[in-house]
């Protein structure tokens, strides 16, 4: 069973998540110099951003050693309210002294297939040819979150992106009938790849999603999130009790 890791509340939620961030950013920094980070948008990481712009988190990791990546994009420019780089931005970037050239998100203000085209070849330029039995790309630290429909990062049930089968295209355009837009997202096989992806869910809202995701039966084209499963990574489920309360825990 994956691991499951629950918490009282939405704020102990946040705390724990940036410990996790912390201590894996410590880990990959001292092994390899420097710890590559895809993150993701909504609500359930503003409080997450706003610990890691905080003491004791701030303080603690290299900033100057950090990459910072996105798993999807909105279709949408960097200043606009929906953009995920512009919540991270605000939040967390603009608070803690990295280096901007560090920063690399996706251009949601292009043509999406344009956009998703670039942000393939920056992350190929980034990560290199493979170590041999080494997938790519490898992210350090892949942070996800769940929709109510089964959806991660912007890999929505029944949509193309889903069936991306080239291993070395990792970034794709993706329409999203539902929502009657484009998305810009890593492939399921890209995020695969990372060494530690962790899910972070909070909310009554999420709870009956999270147990079919995690206990259910697979249903992969109904709730992408099933599609995640690190071929040489480990796989971190981090909940509050809300989002919880259906799973069957030991
Ligand atoms: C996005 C995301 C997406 C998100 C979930 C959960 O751009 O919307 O990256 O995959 O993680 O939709 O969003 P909430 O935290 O808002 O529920």
């Amino acid at each position: 069973m994956d691991l499951i890791k629950v918490f009282p509340s939405h704020e102990a939620l946040a705390q724990a998540v940036a410990e996790d961030i912390a201590a894996c950013a410590q880990d990959a920094i001292a092994r390899r110099g420097r710890f590559a980070i895809a993150l993701s948008g909504g609500s359930t990481p503003a409080p997450l951003f706003d610990a890691l712009a905080s003491p004791p988190f701030r303080d603690r990791i290299a900033w100057d050693r950090v990459y910072v990546f996105w798993c999807d994009e909105r279709s949408v420019p960097p200043d606009h309210p929906d953009s995920n780089y512009g919540q991270a931005r605000a939040r967390l970037l603009d608070r803690v002294p990295i280096p901007p050239a560090q920063i690399h998100r996706m251009q949601g203000e292009l043509d999406p297939h344009a956009a998703a085209d670039a942000y393939d070849r920056l992350l190929h330029g980034f990560f290199g040819a493979a170590a041999p039995g080494e997938p790519q790309p490898r992210f350090d630290y892949v942070h996800l979150g769940i929709g109510a429909d089964g959806h991660t990062a912007s890999l929505f049930p029944g949509t193309e992106a889903l069936a991306a089968a080239d291993p070395d295209r990792w970034v794709v355009a993706n329409f999203v009938p539902k929502l009657h837009t484009w998305r810009i997202t890593l492939t399921a096989a890209a995020i695969n790849a990372g060494r530690r992806v962790v899910f972070m869910v909070e909310g009554a809202g999420k709870a009956h999603t999270l147990a079919a995701v995690v206990q259910g039966p697979p249903r992969p084209d109904d709730l992408p999130a099933q599609r995640i499963r690190p071929v040489a990574g480990r796989l971190v489920w981090m909940v509050d009790e809300a989002a919880a309360a259906r799973l069957a825990l030991d």
